[in-house]
C-alpha cells in the first residue's frame, strides 16, 4: 500500500513515518520545509534502517519530495506517477498567535492547500484520508472532559482553519460517499522517539509549555512564564491532555486500518483523558530529568482556557486505542531528544 504524507518532516509527521515504514507501507512524504528540517527524515531513516530516497519517479519504500500542497502541479506528478492508495494529511502552520496576526496566510495555506489536495485527491480517485485536527477546534468547551459532540466553537484563525477543513472533508463525504475519512483531534502532543533521533524541533519556534520548559531546562531562556496561577484547577495553573507522540502513532496506524475497512467519515480524539496541570508538567519534568526549571507567575495569556482534557471513550470503542503513556515518559523523552541533539 502506498501512502502520501503531507508534512511528515514535521514533529508529528516524522513519528509516523518510523511506524509507517516498520509496518510495510511504502511512504511518499512531501513538505515544503517551512516548518522542519530534511534532518527529521534522515533520523527516520536512521531508525528504521531504510534509505531515503530523493528521486520522485522511484518506487523506493521511502521517498522524499520538496513540494508544497497549495500548488497543483507537483500534487499532479506525484498521484500521476505513483499508485497512492492513501494520504495522511499533516502539512499546515501550527502557530496561533502567528494565525491570529496573519490569518490570510493560514486560510491560504491550511484551508486553500487542503481543498488543492482534495481536489487532486478526487481527480485520481484517491479517497482515503486522515487529517491532522485539533483539540483547539472546540474552543471554550463548557463540559469536561469534551467529547466529540461538543460545539465547535474555535477562538483564533488557527482553529477556524482546522474546523473548515473538518468541513471540507464532510462535505466531500456528503457529496460521494465512497471516501474514507478520519478527522483526528489531537489535544497536547509532547515527547519524542524513543531513540533520540527525532522529536520536536520547529523552525518557527511556538510558545508552547514543553518545548519552552526543554529550553529553561537546557539553560537557553533563563525562566519559564506560568501564565496564570488563579484558574479554577486543582493548584491554579492551566490544565490540558498531554499526549506522547508515539501514542499518536499508534492512533494515526489504527485508523487508518479502521477506514480501510469500508467508506465513511470519523471524527476522534487523540487524547489521555487526563488533564495536567502547568505545575504538575514542571515538578514532573524536574523529577524525571534532575533538572531544575525556574519559573515565575506572569499574568494569563490572552485566549488561554482554564482547562482542556479530551474524553477518549470513542477512541476506545471505534479505534480499539488508548495512550499508553504517562507524563513521566513524555518528560523523559522531551528531554532526551534535547541532551542528544
Ligand atoms: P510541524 O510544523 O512540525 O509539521 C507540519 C509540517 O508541515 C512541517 O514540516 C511544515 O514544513 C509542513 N508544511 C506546512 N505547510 C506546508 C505546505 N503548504 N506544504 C507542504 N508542507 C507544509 O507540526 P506538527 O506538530 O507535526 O503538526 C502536524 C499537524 O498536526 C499540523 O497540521 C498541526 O496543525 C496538527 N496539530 C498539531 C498539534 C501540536 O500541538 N503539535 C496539535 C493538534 C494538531
Ligand atoms: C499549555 C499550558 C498555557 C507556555 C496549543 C494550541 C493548540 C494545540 C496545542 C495545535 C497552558 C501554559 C504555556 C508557557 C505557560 N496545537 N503555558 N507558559 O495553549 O493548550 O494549545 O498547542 O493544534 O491548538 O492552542 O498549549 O503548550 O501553549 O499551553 O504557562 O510559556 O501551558 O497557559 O495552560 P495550548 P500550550
Amino acid at each position: 500500500m502506498n501512502i502520501l504524507v503531507t508534512g511528515g518532516a514535521g514533529f508529528i509527521g516524522s513519528h509516523v513515518c518510523v511506524e509507517l515504514l516498520l509496518s510495510g507501507y511504502k511512504i511518499i512524504v512531501i513538505d515544503n520545509l517551512s516548518n522542519s528540517k530534511i534532518t527529521s527524515l534522515h533520523g527516520v531513516s536512521k531508525i528504521v534502517n531504510i534509505n531515503l530516497n530523493f528521486d520522485a519517479a522511484s518506487d523506493a519504500y521511502f521517498t522524499f519530495i520538496q513540494a508544497d500542497i497549495c500548488e497543483k502541479e507537483p500534487l499532479e506528478k506525484i498521484f500521476f506517477t505513483h499508485q497512492i492508495d492513501a494520504v495522511i494529511h499533516f502539512a499546515g502552520l501550527k502557530s496561533v498567535q502567528e494565525s491570529v496576526e496573519n490569518p490570510a496566510k493560514y486560510y491560504s495555506n491550511n484551508v486553500d492547500g487542503s481543498i488543492n489536495l482534495f481536489n487532486v485527491m478526487e481527480k485520481f480517485n484517491c479517497k482515503t484520508i486522515i487529517f491532522s485536527s485539533s483539540a483547539t477546534v472546540y474552543g471554550n468547551a463548557i463540559e469536561m472532559p469534551i467529547n466529540e459532540g461538543a460545539q465547535l466553537l474555535p477562538t483564533n484563525t488557527y482553529g477556524k482553519t482546522k474546523k473548515t477543513i473538518e468541513d471540507a472533508l464532510k462535505n466531500l463525504f456528503n457529496l460521494d460517499d465512497e471516501w474514507h475519512i478520519a478527522i483526528l483531534r489531537f489535544f497536547n502532543p509532547i515527547g519524542a522517539h524513543k531513540s533520540g533521533f527525532i522529536g520536536e524541533s520547529p523552525l518557527v519556534l511556538p510558545n508552547n509549555l514543553m518545548p519552552y520548559i526543554v529550553k529553561v531546562a537546557s539553560r537557553e531562556y533563563k525562566r519559564l512564564n506560568i501564565f496564570g496561577n488563579d484558574y479554577d484547577t486543582h493548584d491554579g495553573t492551566g490544565v490540558r491532555d498531554y499526549i506522547h507522540v508515539l501514542d499518536l502513532v499508534s492512533g494515526h496506524i489504527k485508523a487508518l486500518k479502521a477506514i480501510i475497512k469500508k467508506p465513511q467519515v470519523i471524527t476522534v480524539n487523540l487524547g489521555t483523558g487526563v488533564g495536567y496541570s502547568v505545575l504538575d508538567v514542571v515538578r514532573t519534568f524536574e523529577k524525571v530529568t534532575k533538572q531544575e526549571i525556574i519559573f515565575k507567575i506572569a499574568g494569563r495569556r490572552s485566549g488561554d482556557v482554564a482547562k482542556s482534557y479530551s474524553d477518549p471513550t470513542f477512541a476506545k470503542e471505534i479505534l480499539s486505542w488508548e495512550a499508553q503513556y504517562n507524563l513521566e515518559d513524555m518528560c523523559y523523552d522531551s528531554w532526551n531528544y534535547k541532551l542528544l541533539n
